[in-house]
């Protein structure tokens, strides 16, 4: 009997095969509204000018690509803090917090799983229902258990957040809250600033251990209003993960470059976290790679660039809505089903309402491709595909 001998086929998450299988399909006229990239008008992942600019300047200047230390490019480490807290929270506790560089939003996620599994192997992990796919087999394959609480209201399309706020409210203490900051993936409907100051209480008062996935800071509101989560729970006096990434708000998927932030009680406690983490890393991959780590520090830390930056940052979140008013406009007045959720719905994704059924038709009969939950990603819709989108979700709706 050999190794593989009992292997049987094993599925990716839908998001990935849809991904897969998009990448498959020989039609030429076929539209990608899964995977969660954002696209320019031309129908491209664009390479911002930014990014641009900053090759520019690094060119011929690096000077070696040994390795970094498994905590990664100390700037990309200090830049990624300021980011996410900013300076006048950093004046106040920023030696307790503790930043480390890792491979993506989904990399920051695993090595914070990883050392929740260290510290506190039974420790329960609570997910919205429902939350992005991969969330439950980061958290579970690092050996941890996941519960869900409710989030999201498909009568409404936004957040049932009476349900939420009372299942929060009824945690054991210590159990694990993933948190989307902004842009909930994969519905689109985020929760209230107000509703974020009561479910900081309910987190102190039930000592649990908020773990905020940030990864669409800056496609909601805008930088700092999507920040606001972060500060807010970095005050709660317990302790905080917080998963960073930089694929989406730079255009930098390929690079695999985001940050793990970690709150503890003081400066000693934030050194041993950090060791914690540094094993996590030396254990999983070592340390992690150089060059998107550059470009983004370069960025973030240069006021020409970081306002550059922001700008097209901007103009990204300008185009999304842009597209989601584009596409309910198209189908206002022309089916039974409301739409209208959909500008209401935040950053790159919306929940549709459409079921598995409808969006294997999309596939099948029109070369549209969401995700069989009845996500779309509204950041890959342009000028020239609303009305083939709207044209197809009307015929199978
Ligand atoms: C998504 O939800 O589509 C993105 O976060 C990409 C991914 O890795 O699933």
């Amino acid at each position: 009997m050999s190794l593989f001998d009992t292997l049987k086929p094993e599925a990716l998450d839908p998001i990935m095969a849809g991904f897969q299988a998009f990448a498959a399909d020989p039609r030429g006229e076929k539209i990608n509204l899964g995977v969660g990239m954002y696209y320019n008008e031309a129908g491209r992942i664009p390479i911002l000018d930014v990014v641009q600019a900053a090759e520019t300047r690094l060119a011929g200047q690096v000077g070696t690509w040994g390795y970094l230390l498994p905590d990664g490019l100390p700037a990309l480490r200090e830049a990624a803090k300021r980011l996410v807290f900013g300076e006048a929270l950093l004046g106040a506790i920023g030696e307790r917090i503790t930043t480390v560089q890792s491979l993506g939003g989904t990399g920051a996620l695993k090595l914070g799983a990883d050392v929740i599994r260290r510290l506190a192997p039974d420790s329960v992990v609570a997910l919205s229902r429902p939350t992005w796919g991969n969330h439950p087999s980061i958290f579970e394959g690092a050996g941890l258990r996941t519960i869900e609480y409710p989030y999201f209201d498909p009568l409404t399309g936004g957040v049932d957040w009476p349900a939420m706020r009372d299942a929060i409210a009824e945690m054991a203490p210590g159990t694990v809250l993933l948190l989307h900051a902004c842009c909930h993936n994969p519905t689109g409907a985020d929760i209230s600033a107000e509703n974020w100051d009561t479910l900081a209480g309910l987190i102190r008062e039930r000592r649990l251990v908020p773990f905020l996935d940030m990864a669409y800071a800056g496609f909601a509101e805008g930088l700092e209003a999507d920040s606001l989560p972060a500060r807010l729970l970095a005050q709660c006096g317990v302790p905080l993960f917080v998963a960073t990434s930089f694929s989406k708000s730079f255009g930098l998927y390929g690079e695999r470059v985001g940050a793990l932030s970690i709150v503890a009680a003081d400066a000693r406690q934030a050194g041993l976290v950090l060791d914690q983490i540094k094993v996590a890393i030396r254990t999983n991959y070592s340390t992690p790679p150089t060059h998107g780590a550059l470009l983004v520090s370069t960025i973030l830390t240069d006021p020409e660039l970081r306002a550059q930056w922001e700008a097209e940052l901007e103009t990204m979140r300008q185009r999304i809505r842009r597209m989601r008013e584009g596409l309910v406009a198209r189908l206002a007045g022309n089916n039974s089903r409301d739409f209208s959720r959909l500008v209401r719905q935040k950053g790159l994704f919306s929940y549709s309402g459409l079921d598995a059924e409808q969006m294997t038709r999309l596939r099948e009969e029109f070369a549209i491709y969401g995700v069989s939950d009845g996500r779309f990603c509204m950041a890959a819709l342009t000028e020239r595909t609303l009305d083939r989108v709207a044209e197809g979700i009307r015929a199978v709706t």
